[in-house]
């Protein structure tokens, strides 16, 4: 199972106030070194954290595979395309929102959702799409070209339930069968992560908040390093 860390938060004490540092560059090499599989980044409409100066250096620095996550944005996605991240994987945005809410609703977005991934796929990107842990929406993303699903695990880990539990399982079976890629992230941290490191089918978790939250006190190679080892061993 990879690990993809999420360096967003770096940018946003970086642009708490706009000055160069911290650099979610040096974070990303020192993730890499510390045993990180991939680094991912989300560019968000308000350029809140990571801008396009950072995708553009990463995409340049990256070793393992770089993910960046987008709404369904016409200016961000051209953008994309240019720079060709490994992974986009789309997201539903709200400009008020603190974080991420949920997964697409992908009743709602079929045709952009449809338009997007075969754009990124035709610039050689492969696409994952956000989603809560629901089999109907994981089959509704294959339909839709998806190469992978991320399973939104941010609805457990707030209120952990067998019930939720069982759903993240599911979605991830089904994920399987229909022979796509499953990874999960959000709320993710050392305490649940044995948890869902237990659907051994997952292939991908990505994590952002809580290795950068742990960097501070022990700096970011520790803090990935300690995450790489509970995904080994599990709870
Ligand atoms: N996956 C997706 C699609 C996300 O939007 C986020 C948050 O940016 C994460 C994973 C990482 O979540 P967290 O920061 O809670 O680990």
């Amino acid at each position: 199972m990879r690990l993809g860390v999420n360096i967003d938060h770096v940018a946003t004490i970086r642009e708490t106030r706009g000055t160069s540092y911290p650099d979610p560059i040096e974070a990303a090499l020192l993730a890499e070194s510390a045993g990180a599989d991939g680094i991912t980044c989300h560019i968000r409409v308000d350029r809140r954290h990571i801008k396009e100066r950072d995708i553009k250096i990463l995409r340049e620095v990256v070793k393992t595979h770089l993910n960046v996550e987008c709404s369904l944005n016409k200016e961000i996605g051209a953008f994309l395309k240019t720079v060709k991240p490994d992974w986009v994987c789309i997201v539903p945005e709200r400009s008020e929102e603190i974080t991420t809410e949920g997964g697409l609703d992908l009743m709602k977005v079929s045709e952009e959702v449809d338009n997007a991934t075969r754009e990124f796929k035709s610039s050689g990107i492969k696409v994952t799409l956000f989603i809560e842990p629901d089999s109907k929406a994981v089959e509704l993303s294959s339909k839709l070209g998806a190469d992978a699903v991320e399973l939104n695990t941010g609805s457990w880990c707030e209120n952990p339930t067998l019930n939720k539990f069982r759903k993240i399982e599911e979605a991830t079976q089904v994920g399987i069968t229909l022979g796509l890629e499953v990874h999960a992230g959000h709320g993710l941290n050392l305490q649940n992560v044995g948890y869902i490191v237990e659907i051994e089918e997952i292939s991908e978790l990505n994590i952002g908040h809580s290795i950068i939250a742990r960097s501070l006190m022990v700096g970011i190679e520790r803090a990935v390093s300690e995450m790489k080892e509970r995904i080994l061993l599990g709870v």
